[in-house]
């Protein structure tokens, strides 16, 4: 292959780059030496000239690794469908997983838990979000006053509990507890504080159930196995969302990058 030929090669190829050594055999030594710095920078930042690879895409998938002080809190307030989706949606929250909590009999299941209530785990990075912003998200959604359930849903699985670890954890859940009950004068909030022990994760189809029930929002996220899914934040997202308890902003942005999808016909959802 003749020069000629690699040049129109080239040109076929990256035009713009072709363009730049063309100008750089034009000019002062001075000028060559900035300019090839200035490549090298460039090629060291990662960037590539013509093809956008998949790298980028893919690499918003993993948790940042400002995340490995990530930090757990576990909360009961009635079926744990909903509890998942309540905290799902909120910044800062990383994870959920629902399971059975606060009992005392072993390996728990759904058909037979026991002394156990059906409880939210929630991972989240103190960073972004707080257990007291978490404390003040488990008071404003559910009925904290309601005795041996949850709205529709009765008996002792459906109680109301705020599970802690350590005494600055314990102070703050009475604290909140306190101001609630001062709240609602007459009747008693009937809300347990309890040290947390055991959290048993419950069965796989319980898990991001309300996203489960809404087939296109999983298709939107590409069809995740069941393992990607009990991990993902995006997932934790969706399933907030699917059970149109997000917050309004949140709600408001994922309305948007939907549209923007199904616009496009970009067929994957992904992190933010
Ligand atoms: C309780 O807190 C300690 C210290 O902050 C932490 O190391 C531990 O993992 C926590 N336990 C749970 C179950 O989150």
């Amino acid at each position: 292959m003749n020069a000629k030929m690699k040049i129109q090669v080239l040109e076929l190829l990256c035009p713009h780059v072709l363009q730049t050594v063309m100008a750089l055999l034009q000019t002062t030594i001075c000028v060559r030496i900035f300019t090839i710095l200035f490549f090298l920078v460039f090629l060291l930042s990662g960037k590539s000239c013509c093809i956008r690879t998949l790298n980028r895409i893919a690499d918003s998938n993993k948790i940042p690794s400002s995340h490995h002080s990530l930090k757990t809190a576990v909360f009961a307030l009635g079926c744990f469908w909903r509890s998942e989706a309540v905290f799902g949606c909120l910044d800062g929250v990383v994870r959920t997983t629902v399971g059975y909590a606060g009992g005392t009999k072993l390996n728990p299941e759904y058909r037979s838990l026991g002394d156990h209530a059906e409880s939210v785990r929630v991972e989240y990075d103190p960073k972004l979000t707080s257990f007291r912003q978490l404390l003040e998200v488990f008071w404003s959604s559910h009925d904290s006053r309601q005795v041996f359930g949850q709205g529709p849903d009765v008996g002792n699985q459906y109680r109301s509990i705020i599970f802690t670890n350590g005494t600055e954890e314990s102070r703050l859940a009475a604290v909140s507890k306190e101001r609630e009950q001062l709240k609602s004068r007459g009747s008693a909030v009937t809300t347990q504080i309890q040290e947390l022990g055991a959290f048993y994760p419950a069965e796989a189809e319980h898990q991001k159930f309300e996203l489960k029930r809404n087939p296109f929002f999983l298709q939107l996220m590409g069809n995740l196995p069941e393992e990607e899914l009990e991990m993902s934040t995006l997932a934790a997202n969706m399933n907030g969302y699917a059970a149109d308890l997000c917050p309004p902003k949140t709600q408001k942005q994922i309305d948007a990058k939907i549209n923007d999808i199904i616009k496009k016909g970009w067929p994957i959802l992904r992190e933010k």
